[in-house]
C-alpha cells in the first residue's frame, strides 16, 4: 500500500480515495506528464487546500477528478473512488447522475458553468431538478436558499437576473451556489475567488468553510496562493511538476515546511516583517512536463539539491500524517 495516503486523522471512512493517479496528454511534441502519481484522501467535512504554482498539476488533478478531462488528456493509470464507488471506470451515465448530486466543481471562470443566456432563476431550478422530484417552488426556495448562503443580498432580485446584470462577484457566488445546491459530498473549486476582491474573497472562503464544517461536504480548494489555504484548509497538498511533493496537516506544512519547495513559497508570502524588504524567490521555473529531468524534478532550482536527489525520492513521513518526497527534507542544507 501507497503510505502516502494513508493520513486521515479523523478517522472516518475516506469520501475520496485517490492513489496514484496520472493523468498525461499525448500531444504531437510528446507526452505531457500533467499529473504523475497524486495521491489524495479526504474525510466527510474534510477542507484540503491544493497548492503550486502554474502548470504545477491542480487543475489537470481537478478535472481528472470529476471526468472532464479534454482529449488529448488520458487518465492512463491509478485509482479514484469516492464514497467507496471506483470513478476511474465510471461510465458517462454514472458521471452525469454523480456531477451536480455527489460532486461539484466550481471552476476560476464562473461562466464554465452560467449560461449566459438563461436567467439565474432557470438554471437553479433546473440544476435541482436535474437530480431531485421536487416541484419548481420547492426547487426555487432551495436556490433562494443556497445564494443566502453565499451571501448573496436580495436574492429574490438576483434570481431574475441574467448572468450579465451580475457583477463579477455575484456571478462567481451564483456559480459556488450551484455547486451547493444539491449538497453534494464533494466539491472541488478551482482558483474561485482568485479574481475576486479581498473582502469577497474572504466572506466567501468564510461561508464555505462554514458549510462543510456543518454539513460534512468534504472540499478541495485549488489555489497558488498557500495565504489563502492557511486560514481556510484543514490539510494542504503541495504540488510540484505533476506530483504531491509534501502534504500534511495545514499547521504543519505552513508551521514546519519540510520540503524545499514548500519553504519557498511560503517565504514568498509578503507579511508584515518583510515589508521594505524584497520577497524571497524561488529562482528559476517550472520544468516542462515534457521532458522532466530524472530523479526529483525541483532538484535544478533546489537550494539542498546533491547527487542523491538524481534519483527519485519517494513519499516519507516525517511527523505523523506530515509526508514529503524529498532526500533532504528538513536539512541537511536547510535554506
Ligand atoms: N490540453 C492540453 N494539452 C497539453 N498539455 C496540457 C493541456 N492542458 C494542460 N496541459 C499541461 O498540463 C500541465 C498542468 O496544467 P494545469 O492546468 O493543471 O496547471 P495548474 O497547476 O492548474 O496551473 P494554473 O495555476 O496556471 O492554473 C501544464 O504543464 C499544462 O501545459
Ligand atoms: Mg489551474
Amino acid at each position: 500500500m501507497n503510505a502516502h495516503a494513508v493520513e486521515n486523522p479523523s478517522g472516518a471512512a475516506p469520501i475520496l480515495e485517490v492513489r496514484g493517479l496520472r493523468t498525461h496528454f499525448f500531444t504531437r511534441a510528446g507526452v505531457v506528464k500533467a499529473v504523475d502519481g497524486v495521491d489524495l484522501t479526504l474525510a466527510p467535512g474534510e477542507i484540503l487546500g491544493l497548492v503550486g504554482e502554474s502548470g504545477s498539476g491542480k487543475s489537470i488533478t481537478g478535472f481528472s477528478l470529476i471526468g472532464l478531462l479534454d482529449e488529448p488528456g488520458r487518465v492512463v493509470d491509478g485509482e479514484i473512488r469516492f464514497n467507496g464507488e471506483d470513478l476511474r471506470h465510471a461510465s458517462a451515465e454514472q458521471w452525469r447522475a454523480l456531477r451536480g448530486r455527489d460532486i461539484a466543481m466550481i471552476f476560476q471562470d464562473p461562466m464554465m458553468t452560467l449560461n449566459p443566456v438563461l436567467r439565474v432563476d432557470t438554471q437553479m431550478i433546473e440544476a435541482v431538478r436535474a437530480h431531485a422530484r421536487v416541484s419548481r417552488e420547492q426547487a426555487r426556495q432551495r436556490a433562494l436558499q443556497t445564494l443566502s448562503m453565499v451571501g448573496i443580498p436580495a436574492p429574490e432580485e438576483r434570481l431574475r437576473a441574467y448572468p450579465h446584470q451580475l457583477s463579477g462577484g455575484m456571478r462567481q457566488r451564483v456559480a459556488i451556489a450551484i455547486a451547493l445546491l444539491n449538497s453534494p459530498r464533494l466539491i472541488i473549486a478551482d482558483e474561485p475567488t482568485t479574481a475576486l476582491d479581498v473582502t469577497i474573497q474572504g466572506q466567501i472562503l468564510f461561508e464555505v468553510q462554514k458549510l462543510c464544517r456543518e454539513t460534512g461536504t468534504a472540499l478541495i480548494w485549488i489555489t497558488h496562493d498557500l495565504a489563502v489555504v492557511a486560514g481556510l484548509a484543514d490539510r494542504v497538498a503541495v504540488m510540484y511538476a505533476g506530483r504531491v511533493v509534501e502534504t500534511g496537516s495545514t499547521a504543519d506544512v505552513i508551521g514546519h515546511p519540510m520540503h524545499p519547495y514548500t519553504h519557498g513559497l511560503i517565504a514568498s508570502i509578503p507579511t508584515p516583517e518583510s515589508r521594505g524588504r524584497p520577497l524571497m524567490q524561488i529562482p528559476g521555473m517550472t520544468p516542462s512536463l515534457l521532458n522532466l529531468p530524472r530523479g526529483c524534478a525541483f532538484r535544478g532550482r533546489c537550494p539542498r539539491a546533491t547527487d542523491a536527489c538524481l534519483a527519485e525520492p519517494q513519499p516519507e513521513q516525517v511527523r505523523p500524517g506530515q509526508w514529503v518526497r524529498c532526500w533532504h527534507a528538513g536539512g541537511p542544507r536547510n535554506p
